[in-house]
């Protein structure tokens, strides 16, 4: 007998039906509008090939309607044939998905309007619902981008390499190991080492050892910072690969990125900077000090001239012997002082030079030569180390064998006891070098900025005007002259001049 459920249960199980439905349409539009707004083309097949749903990112790429497709076979509408395209089609995964019950992913690459589309073909088999229905989602993922990405990323880093490489201040970065990771062009020159030899390696390679604890900075900025115990424009010593220091102006900036706290530093070698400035220092001095020092040469002229004159007549009629001493002590000291004159004078005139094709070999052997011929040379021993191609340069060559003359009696001054006196004359690309070596007494660091200014001297009958001379004269052959002391240890001048 069949039983009837009371009207009021029928009511309530349609309640209840209707209540179900709706949250299953809820449920559909939810997935619908997830669907329809992932920007990846997604197509659902059954294995037989029947089109049962696509999301609008299809649906716009393809320019169809829903309509159009549901319920069609895919190769129909995309392929326009009448079969399902060849088993490992390659164009098709949705095949090789069917069969092998696995995710499969093509890429594709279509050639449209003069520029090339690549993308990947995803299908996936789903199995679904308790009859266990298969279906296939096939997602078209564009990955295009991916290669214009990696392109344009190249063409940044290139970008960034090549600004990086133009400035001529060096930039080096290290990591928090104080770990060099990046060294640039300009870093190479200045500090001498090829990025190679420095990255990777610790930081301490390029600071003097006696400039201490370098990386207490580092662990200051971290114990603080908000410190800001990063710096700008800060003058600090630095050391290049021969070991040779050099003042330096320094700006740190810091970078944190996922994985690394980055320390970069612009570094501008000052040395060049620094030496610019005291020779214009210096030659502001040698302008105001040339300018009283010619003033009071013409005013001491004439009435030295007169006494040297008088004292020589007075000497040949005067008969008295103890007068006659006396007269050839003023006559002595008269012809001391003219000579001091002539010095000052060649300190205050502006050097015009006399310029010919002259071998700076040459000269270096006239002068050794006028040395060893002094009596007072005797204690001393020249050894020379020449370069061997001659080094012909348009020069005064008789200014430089002054200037070269001053060096060596400096060099056997500072060698009271005599020794060796070393000469060398090196050939660079636009320049040659010479250098003058003793091994005497040496300059204290103090002092050695003084050395060249007129009138320095520590010396009981100097002048204190050899080496300002001669500082002007290889000033005026566009050259350099410097030098290098350690007390106790001996001084080294070098000369420097353009090869033209
Ligand atoms: N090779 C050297 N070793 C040590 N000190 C040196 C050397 N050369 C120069 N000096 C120092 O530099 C000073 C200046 O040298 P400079 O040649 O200009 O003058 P000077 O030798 O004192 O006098 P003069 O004008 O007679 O040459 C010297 O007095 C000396 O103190
Ligand atoms: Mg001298």
């Amino acid at each position: 007998m069949e039983t009837k459920e009371p009207i009021e249960d029928l009511h309530q199980r349609i309640q209840e039906l209707e209540a179900e439905l709706n949250k299953a349409k809820k449920k559909e539009e939810l997935f619908l509008s997830i669907l329809n707004s992932i920007p990846e083309e997604i197509l659902f097949i059954d294995p037989e090939y029947n089109i049962l749903d696509a999301n609008k990112a299809f649906l716009d790429s393809v320019g169809l309607d829903k309509k159009d497709i549901i319920g069609s076979k895919c190769y129909e509408i995309f392929s326009k044939i009448g079969r399902p395209c060849q088993k490992g089609s390659e164009s098709c995964p949705l095949n090789l998905a069917i069969t092998s019950k696995r995710k499969v992913e093509i890429p594709i690459s279509e050639k449209a309007l003069g520029s090339v589309n690549e993308y990947l073909k995803i299908a996936y088999p789903i199995t679904i619902g308790p009859s266990m229905s298969s279906y296939i989602l096939e997602i078209r993922r564009e990955f295009g981008s991916i290669p214009t990405l990696i392109k344009a990323l190249r063409y940044s880093e290139q970008k960034f390499y090549s600004i990086l490489n133009s400035v001529s201040e060096a930039i080096i970065s290290i990591n928090q190991d104080h770990e060099i990771i990046l060294f640039n062009q300009a870093a190479e020159k200045i500090f001498g080492y090829k990025s190679r030899e420095v990255l990777g390696h610790d930081l301490s390679m390029l600071i003097p050892p006696q400039y201490g604890d370098h990386y207490r900075h580092i662990r200051k900025f971290f114990e603080k910072p908000e410190s800001k115990a990063i710096f700008r424009d800060i003058t600090v010593t630095a050391l290049r690969k021969g070991g040779q220091e050099f003042p330096a102006q320094i700006g740190i900036s810091y970078l944190q990125t996922e994985d690394e706290h980055i320390f970069t530093a612009i570094i501008r070698d000052l040395s060049d900077k620094l030496d610019l400035e005291k020779r214009l220092l210096q030659n502001e001095r040698f302008t105001a000090i040339g300018k009283t020092v010619a003033h009071v040469v013409h005013e001491l002229k004439t009435p030295l001239m007169i006494i040297g004159g008088l004292s020589q007549q007075l000497l040949r009629t005067i008969p008295d012997s103890s007068t006659q001493k006396k007269l050839d002590i003023i006559c002595e000291e008269v012809a001391r002082l003219e000579r001091l004159l002539m010095d000052l004078g060649d300190f205050t005139k502006e050097q015009t030079l006399v310029l010919r094709r002259a071998d700076i070999n040459d000269l270096i052997h006239d002068v050794i030569g006028m040395m060893i011929a002094l009596p007072s040379s005797q204690r001393y021993h020249f050894v020379t180390k020449l370069c061997k191609s001659d080094v012909v340069i348009q020069c005064d060559p008789d200014k430089l064998k002054q200037v070269l003359i001053n060096i060596v009696v400096n060099a056997m001054e500072a060698m009271e006891e005599g020794g060796e006196i070393e000469i060398f004359s090196k050939k660079l690309s636009d320049h040659v070098e010479i250098t003058i070596r003793d091994h005497g007494i040496g300059i204290k660091e103090e002092d050695l900025s003084n050395i060249f200014e007129p009138f320095y001297t520590t010396r009981k009958r100097g002048t204190g005007l050899g080496l300002s001379i001669s500082y002007k004269i290889v000033q005026a052959h566009c050259g350099e002259l410097k030098a290098q002391s350690k007390v106790g240890e001996g001084t080294t001048f070098t000369i420097l001049l353009p090869i033209r």
